[in-house]
């Protein structure tokens, strides 16, 4: 240890000094790396001041260099993406490529090489948290993914450091700007799935390839990402229970409507005791039917918002641009910044705490309230029928609402908070009934 209690590992950074310039490899020239570049460009005298030299970008990797020919200077433009990373007078890579195995390679060789990374990747934060975590730890230089959660939207860095002295209990909210944007054209127009996907696709906000947003793929890292940090364990995306809207009919968005509720798609992190008494973690994606009188039912077109509930601060709620270029790049600057004070200065943001490593709960032993909706026989004794088998597993109903049809009914049953594993039984004995002709559909509710 040195006198002032630092560690005198060669791989301490000290800080190169006020005033020197700090080098950004850009890897990817995208529709979010194209506005890094912009930004970084525009306001570069502003972002000198804030962090104490200037950012100065070294060099631009594409895959394919002919695309970008027009768009970036040619002297920055390079299809040699771990050249540019090893060069001594790159400090900061800043990855916005998206997928998982090749930008992981370039990552890790990046922290290898002692150079701090930001990160626009969720898909790759969600695979290899702790991996990346402890790259950046034995180099001991930043690792940033503030986009990669809810784009312009500051959550991941309010998680870790605004909120670090509190007890996180969830966090849940719409992470993924395509599918709100869908739901909510859906729900307000009327028109339908394909028309409104194209349209999101038009602006910017889907993915390159969109299954990863109407299957809940992006929400499900999004979500394992937020777990990660607010519960200090890593979770991983296959740790995340995901159902995409891609079921979801004009009929359901109609019932649902007609019941005063809208359908959005929720990313719910939670943290709590299981029947055992043991505390566990849980993340889901999948839609979900929320109260008109929601907050987050009013959170229209590609917006996010993000609930955060702690112990001692109570109920936060974030809300903004979940996803396009400016904003989503207007994070990585964010990081930028960050990464480049401490290059400047010398130090290092927190990293990723994983020290609680708590267990990943089942989705069978998850708690939520149900919405079901199905038709039956319209005779007596049915309803007792079906009231018996929720009884029979525990579930307590709170709504019972019949619609007449022809020569049926259709009932909707909304129920208090129950096991998702003991709903499921119920389902498997209610399709057992000879009175009931379907299960129409069975949504979560959260109010
Ligand atoms: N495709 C994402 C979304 C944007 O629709 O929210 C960035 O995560």
């Amino acid at each position: 240890m040195t006198d002032h209690g630092k560690p005198s590992s060669p791989q301490y950074n000290p800080g190169k000094g006020e005033g020197s310039p700090v080098g950004i490899a850009l890897l990817g020239h995208g529709t979010v790396g194209a506005q890094v570049l912009r930004l970084m460009q525009e306001y570069s005298d502003e972002l000198e001041h804030r962090i104490g030299g200037p950012l100065e970008v070294k060099g631009v990797a594409v895959r394919n260099m002919e695309k970008h020919r027009d768009s970036v200077p040619a002297e920055l433009l390079t299809d040699d993406a771990f050249g540019l990373i090893n060069r001594d007078d790159v400090d900061i890579v800043v990855e916005v490529i998206g997928g998982i195995d090749y930008p992981r390679e370039l990552v890790l060789a990046a922290l290898k090489a002692g150079k701090s990374v930001v990160t626009a990747n969720k898909a790759l934060v969600a695979a290899h948290y702790q991996e990346l975590g402890d790259a950046s730890d034995e180099s001991n230089v930043d690792l940033y993914f503030e986009a990669a959660v809810a784009a312009a939207i500051p959550v991941v860095g309010p998680l870790r450091r605004s909120l670090a002295g509190d007890r996180i209990k969830s966090v849940m909210g719409i992470v993924n700007g395509t599918t709100n944007f869908i739901l909510d054209g859906m729900d307000s127009t009327g028109a339908d799935y394909d028309e409104m996907l194209a349209e999101a696709t038009r602006l910017g906000y889907a993915e390159a390839d969109p299954t990863a947003d109407v299957e809940g793929y992006d929400a499900a890292s999004k979500a394992a990402i937020l777990a990660s940090i607010a519960f200090h364990t890593p979770v991983y995306a296959s740790d995340v229970h995901r159902e995409g809207i891609t079921n979801i009919s004009p009929e359901d968005i109609k019932a649902a409507r007609a019941a005063g509720y809208v359908i959005k798609l929720l990313a719910i992190c939670e943290r709590f005791n299981n029947e055992e008494g043991q505390e566990v973690v849980a993340a889901r994606v999948h839609p979900t039917l929320v109260p008109r009188s929601h907050p987050l039912a009013s959170v229209s077109k590609s917006f996010n918002a993000i609930f955060v509930e702690a112990e001692a601060a109570g109920r936060l709620m974030f809300y903004g641009n979940g996803a396009g270029g400016a904003p989503t790049a207007s994070a990585v600057l964010g990081d930028i910044v960050g990464a480049a004070r401490n290059k400047v200065h010398g130090g290092r943001a927190p990293g990723q705490s994983t020290y609680a490593n708590l267990p990943i709960a089942d989705f069978g032993e998850v708690y939520t309230r149900y919405h079901v909706d199905m038709s039956v026989e319209d005779r007596i004794g049915v309803l007792a029928e079906i009231a018996k088998i929720f009884t029979n597993h525990g579930i307590s109903l709170r709504t019972v609402r019949q619609h007449q049809g022809e020569d049926h009914a259709r009932l909707i049953l909304v129920t208090h908070s129950a096991r998702e594993k003991d709903l499921e039984d119920v389902v498997e004995e209610l399709k057992q009934l000879e009175a009931v002709r379907g299960i129409e559909s069975v949504i979560r509710l959260e109010e």
